[in-house]
């Protein structure tokens, strides 16, 4: 083996960078070239590639986002397109492969390694923490924590006000963020993609919270729910309280990555070296019960990850 390659991929993460660093200092310690390429998967289609040397990658450590940037790509879900990022390895000589991203960019290695003998390698790095097999992706730990800042600000004019706030956290189709942040920011009131909501439970809830002298709340929801917007009219029309909403958005994605996402990164970017070395493929980098091992492909790809109901039951215990 004497070139790998890396791309970012999907929705950008905090520790990234990190993780790009990681792997490439790895491998420059083991006498490895790296060639990165840029905007995803498609970036690889179109050979969008640029050498990454231990001095390219100084000093992002500490930064968010990607200097590979990233993309969505739907495009390479056919045949034609994955041939051509074969191709692309094929003629930089490239002779492993690292894509850094959650459970689509993984479906993305997956379809490649059928087209390509070359060894591909996963790396879990996505906020929503939805890839099967690991217990935390990079970025993950750094979107909660973007997520409470906020929030911890949302409760004080929400106490000064005596007003009911919903806030919407990032989680399109899974609700792992909004889970971590409900429990974490002592939410009355967590909504997850996974469990429908009962507009009646809401409003019991919040009436219950009222009579033991609440006059506040936090309902902490993921996009995926549903129109937060009209959740939020319709329990300040039914209550009669004033109920707001806050969409955190995009903040959640950007930052400096915490200590937590970027030990995830550092190990991460290195195992997943180790392995090409080992003349591994086909396998994706994981933490489980604190211990950074490995997985195939297409174990990560082949279960959705299931949520841990017990955050959800505990906030709710704690918030009474
Ligand atoms: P994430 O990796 O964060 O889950 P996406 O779901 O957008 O983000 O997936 C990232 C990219 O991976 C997609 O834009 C697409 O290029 C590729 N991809 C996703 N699913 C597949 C699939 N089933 N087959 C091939 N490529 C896929
Ligand atoms: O996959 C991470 C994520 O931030 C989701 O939580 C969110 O729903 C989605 O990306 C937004 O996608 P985009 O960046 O393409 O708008």
């Amino acid at each position: 083996m004497r070139k790998i390659g890396i791309i970012t991929s999907g929705g950008d993460a905090p520790g990234m960078n990190a993780a790009i660093r990681s792997v490439v200092r790895t491998a420059h310690s083991a006498g490895l070239e790296v060639l990165g390429f840029r905007h995803g998967w498609c970036g690889l289609v179109e050979n969008d590639s640029v050498p990454l040397s231990p001095r390219s990658v100084s000093g992002i450590l500490q930064t968010g986002g990607t200097i590979l940037h990233t993309a969505r790509c739907p495009e390479f879900k056919e045949k034609a397109m994955q041939r051509k990022a074969a191709q692309a390895l094929a003629d930089n000589q490239v002779d492993g492969l690292v894509v850094m991203g959650g459970e689509g960019s993984f479906r993305g290695g997956l379809a490649l390694g059928e087209e390509s003998y070359v060894p591909i390698v996963g790396v879990p790095a996505t906020i929503d923490n939805d890839v099967y097999g690991t217990d935390e992706t990079i970025g993950f730990d750094t979107a909660v924590n973007t997520a409470l800042a906020d929030i911890d600000r949302i409760r004080d004019t929400a106490v000064s006000h005596d007003r009911i706030f919903i806030v919407e956290v990032m989680g399109r189709k899974r609700g792992f963020l909004a889970s971590m942040i409900g429990l974490t920011a002592g939410a009355e009131i967590t909504l997850v993609p996974e469990v429908p909501f009962d507009l009646g439970d809401i409003v019991r809830t919040i009436r219950e919270n009222s009579a033991k002298g609440k006059r506040s709340g936090i309902i902490v929801a993921a996009e995926g729910i549903g129109n937060t917007r009209e959740l939020a009219d319709e329990i300040d029309r039914l209550l009669g309280i004033e109920a707001r909403l806050s969409i955190l958005g995009y903040a959640q994605r950007g930052g400096n990555p915490t200590a937590r996402s970027r030990y995830l990164a550092c190990e991460f970017g290195s195992r997943a070296v180790e392995l090409l070395l080992k003349g591994a493929a086909g396998r994706a980098v994981v933490i489980q019960d604190a211990r950074i091992t490995d997985i195939s492909l297409e174990e990560s790809c082949s279960s959705e990850k299931p949520l841990d109901s017990s955050l959800l039951q505990l906030a709710k215990r704690l918030a009474t």
